[in-house]
Order: structure tokens, then sequence, then C-alpha cells
């Protein structure tokens, strides 16, 4: 019995690796609420994005809040970045357009970007948005229009919806229906995922009881 429920888990975790999109990337530029942050992932998770690279002006490791994760913080990789310029210089090199979400006038709006190329999208902090050094970085600066009062939207929010206009073109380019990652990368990813999940979660069941 527990040999099955092993094996499902096992086959869930590969279907999720073959939808993930090793070339959508999330930068978050200095997102500071915890539960933005959290939303932020799981959202991330729900769009396939296997990389979610963060800034934080002091230095500190994001806080997760697991009620809002809901364990999704577990099937990606958040790495924080302390040199965020060079970082976003290094996957330019590597052929990723640099997407900035910039609340102005010359920025375009964000559905006329093309998400089926390799992208990484740029959100900033809840009050400053984005850094200088990344608009200078940027090949496109983009918004979500607004007509109502408030000036902005929860980032959370607007990574939300800017994901998702980013899943419907991978949707109809059918880039979800081959995996993006190769089956050795699969392998090695799914050897780690299974062990922190399985064997380490286990090990903390068996040391509680
Ligand atoms: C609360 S906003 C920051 C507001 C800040 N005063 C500014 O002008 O950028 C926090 C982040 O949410 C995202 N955001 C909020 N509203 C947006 C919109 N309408 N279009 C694009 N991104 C938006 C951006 O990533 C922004 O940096």
């Amino acid at each position: 019995m527990e040999y099955l429920v092993l094996e499902k888990r096992l086959k869930r975790l590969k279907e999720v690796l073959q939808k993930r999109q090793k070339d959508l990337i999330v930068f978050a530029d200095n997102v500071k609420n915890e539960h933005n942050f959290s939303a932020i992932v799981r959202t991330c998770d729900a769009v396939g994005v296997l990389y979610l690279y963060y800034y934080h002006s002091e230095g500190k490791k994001a806080k997760i809040s697991e009620g809002v994760t809901q364990g999704s913080h577990k099937w990606l990789f958040i790495e924080k970045v302390d040199n965020p310029a060079q970082k976003l210089k290094e996957l330019k090199s590597k052929g990723f357009q640099i997407v900035a979400t910039w609340l102005s006038e010359d920025s375009i709006d964000f559905r006329e970007v093309d998400y089926t190329k390799p992208t990484v999208i740029v959100v900033g902090n809840e009050l400053q948005g984005v850094s200088q050094w990344v608009l200078k970085i940027a090949d496109k600066k983009i918004v979500i229009p607004m007509y109502g009062m408030a000036q902005s939207l929860n980032v959370s929010v607007a990574t939300g919806i800017i994901l998702y206009e980013a899943q419907k073109q991978r949707e109809k380019k059918r880039l979800y229906d081959k995996p993006s990652l190769s089956e050795e990368e699969i392998q090695r990813i799914l050897k780690k995922w299974a062990y922190d999940d399985i064997i380490k979660d286990r090990k903390r069941t068996v040391v509680s009881r």
C-alpha cells in the first residue's frame, strides 16, 4: 500500500516536471512583503515556472509563508541573487529577453510581448517598483492597463496576470505538451524532489512520533 502511494507521488512529481517551463523566469526585485512573495511563489508553481530569482536590498533571505504557498515553494528553485544586474546580464547573454514591469506611459501593454521566447519577467518593490538598473538592462517595459482610481496593482496580482498571459501564449504554441527540460534534467530534479518530499518528510514524521 505504502509503495503504491510513493509510486503515485513520484508519477505526479514527474508530470509536474514535464510541464515546467525552464525558459520562463520570474525575478522579484526587492519584493519585501512575505505574503506577496509567497503568493508569487504559488502562482509561479501553477504556471510552471521553475526558477524564481529574487534580490533583497538588505541581503535578507526571503521569508515564505507556508499558509500562502500551500507547499508549492518546494517545487521550484527559489534563489537569492546578490548581484542582480550581473544575473540579468548573464540571462540576457543566454538569450533571455528581460521584460520589466513599469508603470509609465512609455511602457507597452503587457499583452504585446511574446512570452513564448525565453523570458525573464521582473516585478518590483511594493513602494518603489523595479530599480533603475533593471530599467537600463530591460529589453521591454510593460504595464497592465488600469482604469480605476488606484495607481497600481498588488505585486502578486500583477505577477499572476502577466504569468497567465504567458501561459495562454505558451499553451497556444503547445509548449506544455513537450518537456522543456531534458530527460536527464528531469531525473536529476526528480531525485532531489523525491528525497526532500518522501525521505526527509518521513524522517521528520518518525522523529516527531
Ligand atoms: C505596488 S507596485 C509599485 C508601485 C510603484 N509606485 C511604481 O510606480 O512602480 C509593485 C509592483 O507591482 C507590479 N505592478 C503593479 N501594478 C502594475 C501594473 N499596472 N502594470 C505592471 N506591473 C504592475 C510591478 O511589478 C510593480 O513594481
